[in-house]
């Protein structure tokens, strides 16, 4: 005899008693929970800078170059930066909140003057409340100067993140950069000296890389003996010189699969110098010198961004800054905080994105999704987490999901995979 709906669906007691008031019952409520809601929310902070040198052949990035004095136009950015800082914090009340993180990105934040650098940081000091953040800053080689490093060390800065590309002359050069290995060196010597944290960025797939001329970047770079390496796929995007080059048949990039042979090989020799990867493109020595900020971000924690273009998130909504420089200033001198588009993410959206995001940690927690969301992750979408165990993207052990070394050089791919499936089963 076959069942019918009829049969399945629960009998309900028909009753007028159990006046419901609340949901979930008061049974559950926790003095602890109510501890958990009054204790101030960490927070992260982004600042960006859109100056730099040169516009890089292969960068996406909303920068531009200063190739004229310009030091009214920075000042005037600088000067809307504070007002920012103090309008959005007046108007969230960031100064109630116990500041984790701070990250000067770009662009390149070491070209602003020593007294730009200082004007910032008082503002932030001013308007939010320091927890013995970590400062990082984002830096190109040939702005570090001495005098530079030095300045960053008093106000702060406990980590340098260098974008290094390449360590070969001949590489580097292609990409429209001034740096040679020898300023890069100099460089690294110099943000060590500062006892901060050093970071160096590579990019695998440069066009013109070879296998020598890559074995010699990895070589190099891991004899500078920095704390930190982080190994970028060079991305093609339609408003770089790399992509008008490619259209024009002017330029050839290596090929998907000699990336991922550059990759391959960066990774098994950093890792056998006992790096270990924090996220699937940061390796730290030992896996030491947690990324405060890049680790927040990835646990989809709020981060405040501050200046033109610069994208955050607080709570559930997702907002970026207008991204035209002149607008940006009119719009705070006019008084106005200058967020110009938002998302907000429903439940389902909160969902893929700790998976997408989280997914790049390397390992993501069951147990912190399970009680986030009341699921477990791996029954929620079951066929595609055997499916990726056994195409050797991750492991799943009670305790997580981790990515595999095969996971980690396909980059976002399980992320994306996991998140679609999350996306598909509670539509
Ligand atoms: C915003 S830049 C800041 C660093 C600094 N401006 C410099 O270039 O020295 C951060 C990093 O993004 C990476 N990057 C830029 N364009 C990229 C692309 N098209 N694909 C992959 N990584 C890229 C580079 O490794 C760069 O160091
Ligand atoms: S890679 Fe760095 S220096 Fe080059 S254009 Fe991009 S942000 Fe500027």
């Amino acid at each position: 005899m076959s069942t019918t709906a009829q049969d399945t669906v629960p009998r309900i007691e028909l009753t007028r008693k159990g006046f419901i008031t609340n949901y979930p019952p008061y049974r559950y409520w926790r003095p602890e929970t109510a501890q958990r809601l009054l204790d101030p929310k960490p927070l992260n902070i982004y600042v960006h800078t859109p100056y730099c040198v040169q516009r890089c052949a292969y960068c996406h990035y909303k920068t531009t170059t200063l190739n004229e004095n310009r030091k009214a136009e920075i000042d005037r950015y600088v000067q809307s930066l504070c007002t920012e800082i103090q309008l959005a914090s007046k108007r969230f009340h960031l100064k109630e909140r116990p500041t984790h993180s701070i990250y000067f990105g770009g662009g390149t934040p070491t070209l602003l003057s020593k007294e730009n650098l200082s004007r910032i940081m008082d503002c932030l000091r001013e308007h939010l409340t320091f927890a013995d953040p970590e400062i990082t800053v984002e830096g190109e080689p040939v702005t570090l100067i001495q005098a530079k490093a030095d300045h960053l060390k008093s106000l702060g800065v406990n980590r340098i993140s260098l974008g290094i590309q390449s360590l070969a002359d001949e590489i580097i050069l292609k990409t429209g950069r001034r740096d040679t290995e020898k300023h890069a060196f100099k460089a690294i010597e110099i943000a060590k000296g500062t006892g901060a944290v050093v970071n160096v960025d590579l990019m695998s797939g440069l066009a013109g890389e070879t296998d020598a001329t890559w074995a010699y970047t990895v070589e190099r770079a891991l004899a500078a003996d920095v704390h930190s390496l982080t190994v970028y796929k060079t991305e093609l995007y339609a408003n770089t010189e790399y992509y008008a080059g490619i259209k024009k048949n002017t330029l050839e990039l290596p090929s998907d699969d000699e990336e991922l042979k550059y990759a391959a090989y960066a990774i098994e020799q950093i890792e056998a110098k006992g790096y270990l990867p924090v996220n699937f493109f940061t390796f730290t020595q030992g896996g030491g010198h947690m990324q405060r900020h890049t680790t927040s971000k990835w646990r989809g924690d709020d981060i405040y961004a501050f200046g033109v273009s610069a994208f955050g998130s607080i709570g559930s909504f997702s907002v970026q800054n207008i991204s035209d420089l002149e607008k940006y200033s009119s719009t705070l001198e006019a008084g106005e905080l200058p967020i110009a588009r938002g998302y907000h993410l429903n439940a389902k959206d909160l969902m893929a994105r700790d998976v997408v995001l989280g997914m790049k940690l390397i390992h993501l927690d069951r147990k912190a999704f399970r009680q986030r969301y009341g699921l477990d992750l791996v029954r929620l979408c079951e066929p595609m987490v055997n499916a990726l165990v056994e195409e050797g993207f991750i492991t799943v052990s009670d305790e997580r999901l981790s990515l595999t070394r095969k996971g980690i050089l396909w980059g976002d791919y399980t992320g994306r995979q996991l998140a679609a499936a999350v996306d598909a089963v509670a539509s």
